[in-house]
C-alpha cells in the first residue's frame, strides 16, 4: 500500500508532547474534577503561550475510578466526569485546528472488574468470554503461585461464586485480559481503530510488556536481600525477581498486531509503549525487529539515572548506541506516576532538567505543571491513590495536584465554592500561568523561549548528536547538527560558576538570562546551574 507520506519525517520526530492528566487540568463545570471541556477551553494555552505540538491525554473512558480512569470500564465511551463522547469528539477537532495532535491513552493489559466483559466472564465458568481473562484453579488452597500485584498482596484474587481465582497484575478490581486469546486481541484492536476513527493521532500504551506472562506460571525467585531496584522502591513487589510475570517475549507479536492496525491509517500515528525495563537492549526490543511494533518505547533511563553529569552522560549516550538504526527514542523527566522533576531534583535543577529534554535528540515529553515549577504536594489524608492506599508512601497524589493558572483560590482550576478532588498545592499564589507569565525569568517563560527556538532549529528538532570533549564531572556540553546549522548545549550541573571551551558562535539561549546574547570567541561562562545554547556560523 502506497504511504505518502513515508518519505517525510513522521510527525511524531520533531513535535514536542505535552501530557495532561485530565482529571486535573481544568475543570469547567465546577464538580472539581478537571474535564474535558475545561481541556478545550485551555487548548491556546498550549498551542499559543506554551508552544507545544501534541497532547497526550491519560484515559478519560468511562470508569469506576478505582485507579482514576486506568480501569476502563467501557473503551468506545466518556466517563460523565469528564463530558461524553461529542465532549472527546469537540476536543479532537478543537485541537487539530490549533494544528496540536491528540494522543490517547490505550489501556490494553486489563479492563475494570465493572467492564462488560469481565462481569461476563465471572458469571460462570461456562460462560462465552470465561476464557478473556485468567482464571486458574488455586494451589493447595492458595493461589495458583507466587506472583504478587505492583500494588500490593497477591496477584490473584478467589471468586467464591465460581471457585476460581483471576489474575491481575494491578488490583484486584483491574483483572488481566488473556492476550493469549485470539478474540481479545481483537477485540482491543477494534478499540484501538474506534480511537482513530475519531481522529487521534497516536496512543500511549500503558503497562505495554506485562501483558505477557510465563505459559508455565512458574513462580518468581525470591530477591537476593541487598539488591538494588533498577527504579524505584515498591514496597513488597521488590521481595521478587520479576522473571516470569512479565515481559514474556510473546508479547511481541501483540504488539505488532497493534501497530499493523494503527498502520493501516496511514496518518503515521505515534504509539509509544511503557516499558519499565532497563536492560537497553531488551528495552530496545519493543521497537520490534523490523522496526513493527512501538515507534518508540518510553525511554525512562535518563529519570533512572542518578542525577550527575557522569551518569547522565553515560544514560544518554547508552540510550542512543541501543536506540535500532532508523529508529528514533524520546526524553521525559515526569509523569502522573512519578514524583514531581521539581522535587526530585537538587533545588533550582528543574532549568536544566528541562534544557535536556528539549534539546537532546528525541521527541520530548512534557508533564503538566512541571512548565511551572509544579512541587509534589504533601497530602497525608487526601490522598486517593489506591497505591498509597495499600503500600505506605508510594501515593502518586502529589504529583497529580491541579493545575496551576492564576494566584485566586484554588489556582483558576475550578470554582471558588467547590473543593478541588484533590487540594490545590500551597505553592500556588507564585507558581502558576498567569504570574509566571508577567515575570520575564519564570520557568515558564524559560520554557516557552526554549520551546520558541526549538521550532525554528531543525539542528535541535532532527539534527545529529555528539556529546563534546569539553564535558566535565559538572558541565555537560554537547552539540547538535544539521545541515550546517551547528548548535553547542552547554548544562552546569554545580552550583558554582564554571566556564566551558567552545568555537566562534553566539549564545541564543539561557536558561537564567533571557537578554545573554553575546559573541563568544571562544570560552563561556556559566552561572550555577546555569544553561546555554551556542550557535556557530
Ligand atoms: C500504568 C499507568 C499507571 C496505572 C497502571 C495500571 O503504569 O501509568 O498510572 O496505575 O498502569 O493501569
Ligand atoms: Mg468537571
Amino acid at each position: 500500500m502506497p504511504r505518502p507520506e513515508s518519505q517525510s519525517v513522521p510527525w511524531w520526530r520533531e513535535a514536542v508532547i505535552y501530557q495532561i492528566y485530565p482529571l486535573s487540568f481544568a475543570d469547567s463545570d465546577g464538580d472539581g474534577y478537571g474535564d474535558l471541556p475545561g481541556i478545550n477551553a485551555r487548548l491556546h494555552y498550549l498551542s499559543d503561550t506554551l508552544g507545544v505540538d501534541a497532547i497526550w491525554l491519560s484515559p478519560f473512558f468511562k470508569s469506576p475510578m478505582r485507579d482514576w480512569g486506568y480501569d476502563v470500564s467501557d473503551h468506545t465511551d466518556v466517563d460523565p466526569l469528564f463530558g461524553d463522547l461529542d465532549d472527546a469528539i469537540a476536543l479532537i477537532e478543537k485541537a487539530h485546528g490549533l494544528g496540536l495532535k491528540v494522543v490517547v491513552d490505550y489501556v490494553l493489559n486489563h479492563v475494570s472488574d465493572q467492564h462488560p466483559w469481565f462481569q461476563e466472564s465471572k458469571s460462570s465458568r461456562d460462560a462465552p468470554k470465561r476464557d478473556w481473562f485468567v482464571w486458574r484453579d488455586g494451589r493447595d488452597g492458595g493461589p495458583p503461585n507466587n506472583w504478587v500485584s505492583i500494588f500490593g498482596g497477591p496477584a490473584w484474587t478467589f471468586d467464591e461464586a465460581t471457585g476460581q481465582w483471576y489474575r491481575h497484575t494491578f488490583l484486584s478490581t483491574q483483572p488481566d485480559l488473556d492476550w493469549r486469546n485470539p478474540e481479545v486481541v481483537e477485540a482491543m484492536m477494534d478499540v484501538a481503530r474506534f480511537w482513530l476513527d475519531l481522529g487521534v493521532d497516536g496512543f500511549r500504551v500503558d503497562a505495554a510488556h506485562h501483558m505477557m506472562k510465563d505459559p508455565r506460571e512458574r513462580d518468581n525467585p525470591p530477591a537476593p536481600p541487598d539488591r538494588e531496584t533498577p527504579w524505584k522502591s515498591m514496597g513488597e513487589y521488590d521481595d521478587w525477581l520479576h522473571l516470569y510475570d512479565g515481559g514474556h517475549p510473546d508479547v511481541h507479536a501483540a504488539h505488532r498486531r497493534f501497530r499493523s492496525v494503527v498502520d493501516e491509517y496511514e496518518r503515521d500515528a505515534l504509539t509509544v509503549g511503557e516499558i519499565h525495563i532497563f536492560d537497553l537492549p531488551e528495552w530496545a526490543s519493543y521497537y520490534g525487529e523490523q522496526l513493527d511494533e512501538f515507534s518508540m518505547p518510553f525511554n525512562f533511563h535518563l529519570m533512572a539515572a542518578d542525577w550527575d553529569v557522569p551518569s547522565v552522560r553515560a544514560a544518554v549516550e547508552a540510550v542512543l548506541w541501543n536506540v535500532p538504526e532508523g529508529a528514533w527514542t524520546n526524553w521525559t523527566m515526569g509523569n502522573h506516576d512519578e514524583m514531581r522533576l521539581a522535587s526530585r531534583l537538587p533545588e533550582g535543577h528543574e532549568r536544566i532538567a528541562a534544557t535536556l529534554i528539549l534539546t537532546l535528540p528525541g521527541t520530548p515529553f512534557l508533564y503538566y505543571g512541571d512548565e511551572l515549577g509544579m512541587r509534589e504536594t504533601v497530602l497525608g489524608d487526601a490522598s486517593k491513590d489506591p497505591w498509597g492506599l495499600n503500600v505506605e508512601g508510594l501515593s502518586r497524589d502529589g504529583a497529580r495536584t491541579p493545575m496551576q493558572w492564576s494566584p485566586e483560590p484554588h489556582a483558576g482550576f475550578t470554582r471558588t465554592d467547590v473543593d478541588p478532588w484533590l487540594p490545590v498545592s500551597p505553592t500556588y499564589e507564585e507558581v502558576n500561568v498567569e504570574t509566571e507569565l508577567a515575570e520575564e525569568r519564570s520557568l515558564l517563560n524559560m520554557y516557552r523561549r526554549l520551546l520558541a527556538l526549538r521550532k525554528k532549529s531543525a539542528a535541535l528538532r532532527i539534527g545529529s548528536f555528539q556529546s563534546d570533549e569539553a564535558s566535565t564531572d559538572d558541565v555537560f556540553v554537547y552539540r547538535r547538527e544539521h545541515e550546517g546549522e551547528t548548535l553547542t548545549i552547554a548544562a552546569n550541573f554545580s552550583g558554582e560558576e564554571k566556564t566551558f571551551a567552545t568555537g566562534a558562535g553566539s549564545v541564543v539561549f539561557s536558561s537564567h538570562d533571557p537578554d545573554r546574547g553575546e559573541a563568544t570567541g571562544g570560552r563561556v561562562d556559566l552561572a550555577p546551574r546555569e544553561t546555554v545554547i551556542v550557535a556557530h556560523i
